[in-house]
C-alpha cells in the first residue's frame, strides 16, 4: 500500500503531466507557488536563477534514488503500528487520540484526552503521525512532530518528561500511557473506603510502558517509596526498540525486540550489560515472573482477579487499597517487559502488593 504511493511518486517525476493537479495541491499545501514547478518541473534539471530556489530541489532532499525511505517502509510495514489492527476504534472519540493518525494530530494541539468527534476515514499510525513529513518539504521534516513533556492522563497534575535523546520518548509516551478509569481510587491506602466496580475492563488500559519506564503511575501503597533503575536516565524507547534493524524482523521501524527468526535482539543491551545472552539480565526477569505469579494467585484467592480473562471481577465492591494493588499489578501485566523497562520500580510495585495480601493470610 505505502510502497504503491512511492511508485506513484516515481510516476510523478517521470510523467508529471498526468498528475499535475495532485502535485499542485501538494505544493499549495507547502506554500510553494505552483508556477515554480510548472516552469522548473517541465524541463528536468533546467537552469536555475542566480539566487532562486527550485521547489523540486527540496523534494530531492528525501526523494532520491537512495533506498533510505524504502528501507524504513520495509521495516515499518512489519510493525504492529502499521497493522492498524485497532484503527477501527477511531470512530469513538475516546480511542481516536492513540489509535488514529488524525486523532493524535488533534490532541497534541488541543491537549484534550479525547477528540471532539470520532475520526472518519481514519489512518493508522504512519510516517506523518510521528514525523513532520511534508510540512516544510525539506530534510528537516524528519524531525519528530512532538517531543515536549506532557501531562499524564491518570493525573493531569503529573508531568512526564523522558529527556534522553532530546525527548523522543515523550512522543511514544503520549500514547503508551495509562488511561484513567472511573471510579479512580482517591484514597489508595484506605482499606475502610470502598468503591463499586461496574466494568470488567476497569484498569490502566493496555499500553502503560512509558509510565513504568519513567517511574510514574503506580500507587505508592507500601511503607517505603518505590525505587527506579537507571534505564530512564540513560536510554530512550528508541535505544532498544529502534536498535539497528535486522531486516524487517527487529529494530529500526519494526520497533520489535524479538522475532521468531532472529530471536531476542540483545545487541542494544550489550553496550552496557557486556555479557548479556538474553533479556534476563542477572536472572531478574525470572524474579519478576515469580513475583507476578505470586500476586496473581493471591488476588485470585481474594476473589478480585479472574485469571482466565485477567480482568477484575466486576459488579462488586472492593476496598480502595485492593484496587490500588490490582492497578499496579495490571500495569506490570500490560507493560509486558517483565522487569526490563524499570526493574526496581516493577519489583517494588509487585512487592508492596504481595506484602499487602501476605499480611492478610493469602
Ligand atoms: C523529509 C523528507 C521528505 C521531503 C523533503 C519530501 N517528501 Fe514526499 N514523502 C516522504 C515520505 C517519507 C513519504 C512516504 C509517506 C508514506 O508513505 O506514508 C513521501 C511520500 C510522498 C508522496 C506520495 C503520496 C503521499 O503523500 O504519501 C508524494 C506525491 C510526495 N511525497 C511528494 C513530495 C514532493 C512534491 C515534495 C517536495 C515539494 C516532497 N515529497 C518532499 C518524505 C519527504
Ligand atoms: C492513551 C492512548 C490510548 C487510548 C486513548 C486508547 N488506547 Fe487502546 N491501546 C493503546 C496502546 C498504546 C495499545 C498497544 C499496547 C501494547 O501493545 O502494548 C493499545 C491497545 C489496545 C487494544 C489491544 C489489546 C491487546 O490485547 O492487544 C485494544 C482492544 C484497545 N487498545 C482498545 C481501545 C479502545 C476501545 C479505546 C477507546 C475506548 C482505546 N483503546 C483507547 C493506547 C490507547
Ligand atoms: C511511531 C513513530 C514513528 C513512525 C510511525 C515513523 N517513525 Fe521514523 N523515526 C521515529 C523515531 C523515534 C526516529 C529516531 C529518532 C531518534 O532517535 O533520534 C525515527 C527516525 C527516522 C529516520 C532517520 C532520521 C534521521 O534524522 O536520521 C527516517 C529517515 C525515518 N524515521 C523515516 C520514517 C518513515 C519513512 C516512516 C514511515 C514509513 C517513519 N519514519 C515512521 C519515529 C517514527
Ligand atoms: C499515536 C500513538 C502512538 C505513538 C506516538 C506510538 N505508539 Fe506504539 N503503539 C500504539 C498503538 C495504538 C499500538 C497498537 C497498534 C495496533 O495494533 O493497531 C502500538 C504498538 C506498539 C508496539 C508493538 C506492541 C505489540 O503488541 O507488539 C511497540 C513495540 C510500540 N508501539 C512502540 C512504540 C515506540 C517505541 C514509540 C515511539 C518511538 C511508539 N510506539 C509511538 C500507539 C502509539
Ligand atoms: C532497555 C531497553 C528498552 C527500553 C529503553 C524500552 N523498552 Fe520496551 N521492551 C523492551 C524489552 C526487552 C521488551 C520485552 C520484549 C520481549 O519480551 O520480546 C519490551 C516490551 C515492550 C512492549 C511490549 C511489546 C513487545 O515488543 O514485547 C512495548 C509496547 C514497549 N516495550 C514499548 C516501549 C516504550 C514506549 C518505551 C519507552 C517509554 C520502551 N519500550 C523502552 C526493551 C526496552
Ligand atoms: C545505557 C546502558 C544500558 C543499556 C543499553 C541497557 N541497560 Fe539494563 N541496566 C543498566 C544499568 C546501569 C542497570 C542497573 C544495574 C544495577 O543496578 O546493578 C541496569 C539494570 C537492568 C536490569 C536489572 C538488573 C539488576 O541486576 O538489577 C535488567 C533486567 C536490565 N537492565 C535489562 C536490560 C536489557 C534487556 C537491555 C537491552 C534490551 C538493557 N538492560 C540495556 C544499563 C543499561
Amino acid at each position: 500500500m505505502i510502497q504503491g504511493k512511492i511508485d506513484n511518486l516515481n510516476h510523478y517525476q517521470h510523467h508529471h503531466d498526468m498528475r499535475t493537479s495532485t502535485i499542485l495541491l501538494i505544493l499549495a499545501g507547502a506554500g510553494i507557488p505552483a508556477v515554480t514547478l510548472l516552469f522548473s518541473g517541465c524541463t528536468k534539471e533546467g537552469p536555475m536563477g542566480a539566487n532562486g530556489k527550485d521547489a523540486n530541489s527540496t523534494c530531492t532532499e528525501c526523494h532520491t534514488t537512495s533506498d533510505s525511505i524504502a528501507a524504513r517502509i520495509f521495516q515499518y510495514d512489519a510493525s504492529r503500528h502499521a497493522s492498524g489492527s485497532l484503527t477501527y476504534t477511531g470512530t469513538n472519540n475516546a480511542c481516536a487520540p492513540c489509535h488514529t493518525s488524525q486523532g493524535f494530530d488533534e490532541v497534541i494541539v488541543s491537549n484534550a484526552d479525547t477528540t471532539l468527534i470520532g475520526v472518519s476515514n481514519a489512518a493508522p499510525i504512519n510516517c506523518r503521525t510521528c514525523h513532520n513529513i511534508h510540512k516544510t518539504y525539506t530534510l528537516a521534516d524528519y524531525g519528530l512532530k512532538i517531543t515536549d513533556p506532557f501531562m499524564a492522563r491518570f493525573n493531569d497534575t503529573v508531568s512526564i518528561n523522558m529527556k534522553v535523546n532530546n525527548g523522543s520518548s515523550n512522543l511514544c509516551g503520549r500514547c503508551h500511557q495509562a488511561i484513567k478509569p472511573s471510579p479512580f481510587p482517591d484514597k489508595p491506602t484506605s482499606d475502610a473506603d470502598s468503591l463499586t466496580i461496574a466494568s470488567s475492563s476497569w484498569g490502566p488500559h493496555y499500553g502503560p510502558q512509558a509510565l513504568i519506564f519513567a517511574g510514574s503511575g503506580a500507587f505508592q501503597i507500601g511503607a517505603t517509596s518505590f525505587g527506579n533503575s537507571p534505564h530512564k536516565d540513560s536510554l530512550s524507547c528508541s535505544s532498544c526498540h529502534m536498535a539497528p534493524a535486522l531486516g524487517n524482523f527487529t529494530g529500526g521501524h519494526t520497533m520489535k525486540m524479538t522475532s521468531a527468526v532472529t530471536g531476542s535482539n540483545i545487541a542494544p543491551c550489550k553496550a552496557c550489560h557486556l555479557t548479556a545472552s538474553s533479556f534476563n539480565i542477572n536472572n531478574k526477569r525470572t524474579v519478576i515472573t515469580g513475583m507476578y505469579n505470586q500476586l496473581k494467585r493471591q488476588q485470585a484467592e481474594a476473589n478480585i482477579l479472574d485469571t482466565t480473562s485477567m480482568q477484575i471481577k466486576a459488579g462488586k465492591k472492593y476496598s480502595q487499597k485492593q484496587l490500588a494493588v490490582l492497578w499496579n499489578f495490571l500495569m506490570v501485566a500490560y507493560d509486558r517487559s517483565m522487569g526490563v523497562h524499570n526493574y526496581q520500580y516493577i519489583h517494588d510495585m509487585l512487592q508492596s502488593g504481595i506484602d499487602y495480601y501476605t499480611a492478610r493470610g493469602y
